[in-house]
């Protein structure tokens, strides 16, 4: 059966690559892209799709009833929830539009979404609502909330608002938690495309804290081939990560995008580290590995690899990037973590 899919936050990284891999694999679906266009949301990450008659970008901001309502008017199917302010630094930095987007926002769309009949709704959430592990731990889907920054509070808040939603209504939503994502697109300012970004322009790379700090990473295309495989045939009411199982350190993973870039003479700096930063993020990927068939296909060297490749083939994306708010926000922050550190 041909879906009519509402993608909310497709502007953004994964939703657009999301976007770019509904239409490719399913020529006969119809994609909506819901999207407020923020520093974070860039129309040039579509610009492929953009004539293909099955796709529509509708401007308009979640939190609104208003645009909300008329991006699933004329029946949607299938709504995948991306949308949402994304960064830890800048929810350290203020939290209220982070509050606003990824809880009143969420709120806002299950709402209108099961009164206008939505058949399947996926919440994206992430694997930082599971706070900081231990060395030998291992979150599975029933690990115990404990979000520690004001970003991941919000999205465990939008979780537990979704999770409400299929035992009081039996609307039928779907939560991924997925590890953290790299890729084509991602907007330079969480780790791995600075680093990139950075290196490529001979800037140093700044490492907050000691380094030490540890993620699993998953390349973009794999978390958009477990979307699919949880939109089609996840259980409405389930949770299922989404990782590579793999954590790493953060000193070890720009090592190896070091080598894949193959400059010499770049300086790593330690700078000084994120207040509350979460040690350790490790995910058991094992339930949607069973269930739904899903296993991640890109290695890490592979998918560096291939990101390296992305950002050094589009300096003109990077540059856009670059020149708007994002600057500001660079001065602001990055600036300001550089100077106190120096009084240390
Ligand atoms: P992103 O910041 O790149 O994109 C977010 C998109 O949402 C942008 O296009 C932005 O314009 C849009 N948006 C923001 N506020 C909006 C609003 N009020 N109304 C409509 N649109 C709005 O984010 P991303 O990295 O692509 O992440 C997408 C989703 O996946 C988020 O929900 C995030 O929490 C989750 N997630 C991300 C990662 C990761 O590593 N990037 C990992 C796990 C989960
Ligand atoms: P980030 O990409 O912001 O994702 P998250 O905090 O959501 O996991 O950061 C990934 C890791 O990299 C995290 O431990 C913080 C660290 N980091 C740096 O060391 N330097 C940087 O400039 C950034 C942006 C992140």
């Amino acid at each position: 059966m041909a879906l009519k899919v509402l993608v909310t936050g497709g502007a953004g990284f994964i939703g657009s690559n999301f976007i770019r891999h509904l239409l490719r694999t399913y020529p006969g679906y119809t994609v909506v892209n819901l999207d407020k266009l923020t520093y974070a949301g860039n129309l040039a990450n579509l610009a492929d799709v953009d004539s293909n008659p099955n796709y529509r970008f509708q401007k308009g901001d979640i939190c609104d009833p208003g645009h909300a309502e008329a991006a699933l008017r004329d029946g949607v199917d299938a709504v995948v929830h991306f949308a949402a302010e994304s960064h830890v630094d800048r929810s350290i930095a203020d939290a209220r539009v982070f509050v606003e987007t990824n809880i009143q926002g969420t709120y806002t769309l299950l709402d209108l979404a099961r009164r206008t009949g939505v058949s399947r709704f996926v919440h994206v959430s992430t694997d930082e609502v599971y706070g900081s592990l231990a060395p030998d731990q291992v979150a599975d889907e029933a690990w115990p909330l404990a979000p520690n920054s004001p970003y991941a509070a919000s999205k465990a808040a939008a979780d537990l608002l979704a999770r409400s939603f299929w035992h009081t209504y039996s609307f039928p939503v779907i939560i991924t938690r997925s590890s953290n994502n790299y890729g084509p697109h991602q907007f330079p300012e969480k780790l791995i495309p600075l680093m990139i970004t950075h290196a490529l322009e001979g800037n140093k790379l700044p490492v907050y804290g000691d380094g030490m700090n540890e993620r699993d990473w998953i390349f973009v295309e794999d978390n958009c081939r477990a979307l699919d495989r949880v939109l089609h045939a996840g259980r409405p009411g389930e949770t299922y990560n989404v990782g590579s199982g793999e954590p790493v350190s953060n000193l070890a993973l720009i090592r190896s995008l070091l080598r894949i870039l193959g400059g010499s003479g770049v300086q790593i700096e330690f700078v000084a580290d994120r207040p509350g930063h979460d040690r350790r993020y490790a995910l058991d990927a094992g339930k949607v590995a069973r269930a739904l068939g899903w296993k991640p296909e890109v290695s890490l060297e592979k998918g560096l690899t291939r990101t390296v490749e992305w950002y050094r083939t589009h300096p003109e994306w990077v540059q856009n990037a670059l020149s708007g708010e994002y600057r500001d926000y660079y001065e602001k922050f990055y600036v300001h973590r550089r100077a106190s550190l120096a009084r240390i």
